[in-house]
């Protein structure tokens, strides 16, 4: 039986290409147990998901719990950060410790960069990063991949535009490490300089050759592009309140700017959107924002699947 590289997934850069074929062939075959055409509760019962969600989350709790409960199993969760032993002082690896006693897997997410390893560390269960800081997003790049794929039929040969907030936008790093896996692949940058990519994005591009170009004008950026990016400024991870005011209309996607795009090029965004994409764009073909949140269902169903079954257990 097919298994992937690592038992749990805190980051994008240790995946395989074959993780990468594992995971998506096994949400094609999910998708039937999420759209209610074929019953899942067999596949994981009995097996308990601790949801750990230090930092506000709608998209990715809910559709990491719907996803267990549709395979059969269970949640156990802390409801807010002051519920938690953390906020008593417990540091993150005896809470994972603690945690790990009491549930099979465990999701997580935390201001703190890092906070995701140190737990898989500290624990001999699957952890999954769920967004740790301004550091990485891990299963939300592997749902945006998996949109790419269906949306644009394929994941090499593609120029992709990502725009907004590259500094703390964990969700920007995850992606480019994942799509680094691909062959011609190139990227375009759309920033101000305050919220550039950081190095170690820029970095792991440089070392694989991968081309990118960096800019602060967003029609010239999105000419050409196959897929479009977009982010919310991470307005929680400012440090000057005032530099997030003076920024926070600057990018902002209209019709106006999308005739200088490929008229198919596909909209995407990992959603929430605050004011950075006009509601006009929405009714567009090629806005697949919304269904690339549906994608988290299928793809987070084969994330707990792959990393908690059974041997014994066969999809078909
Ligand atoms: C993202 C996140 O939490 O990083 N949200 C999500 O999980 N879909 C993006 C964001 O909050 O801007």
């Amino acid at each position: 039986m097919q298994q992937l590289s690592h038992p749990y997934l805190i980051g994008t850069k240790h995946l395989t290409k074959e993780d990468l074929e594992l995971i998506f062939d096994t949400a094609r075959q999910m998708e039937d147990i999420a759209n209610n055409r074929k019953d899942g509760h067999h596949l994981l019962r009995g097996k308990i998901m601790a949801s750990l969600f230090y930092e506000p989350s709608t998209r990715t709790r809910l559709s990491f719990e719907y996803s267990m409960k549709k395979l059969g199993g269970d949640v156990v969760t802390v409801s807010d950060g002051p519920c938690s032993s953390l906020s008593k002082g417990e540091s993150i690896d005896d809470n994972a410790k603690i945690t790990a006693m009491y549930s099979d897997i465990i999701v997580i997410r935390h201001p703190q960069i890092g906070s995701a390893k140190e737990t898989a560390y500290a624990t001999n269960k699957p952890v999954i990063n769920a967004g740790d800081g301004g550091n990485q997003h891990p299963s939300q790049a592997l749902l945006d991949v998996y949109t790419i794929l269906k949306e644009n039929k394929r994941l090499d040969n593609l120029h992709i535009a990502i725009v907004g907030d590259l500094k703390y936008g964990r969700t920007t790093h995850s992606i480019v490490f994942l799509m680094g896996l691909f062959e011609n692949i190139r990227f375009t940058f759309i920033s101000p300089t305050e919220l550039h990519m950081p190095e170690k994005v820029t970095d792991f591009l440089e070392n694989k050759g991968i081309p990118y170009t960096e800019t602060d004008n967003y029609i010239e950026g999105i000419k050409g592009a196959d897929v479009l990016y977009v982010t919310r400024l991470q307005k929680e991870r400012f440090t000057d309140a005032s530099e997030y005011e003076k920024l926070k209309d600057d990018f902002i996607l209209n019709l106006d700017i999308l005739k200088h795009a490929k008229p198919d090029i596909t909209i995407m965004h990992p959603l929430p959107r605050v004011n950075e994409v006009d509601h006009e764009v929405d009714k567009l073909p090629n806005a697949a924002f919304f269904r690339q949140a549906a994608n988290g269902v299928p793809v987070r169903m084969a994330l707990l699947y792959l990393l908690l079954r059974n041997n014994e257990t066969s999809l078909i």
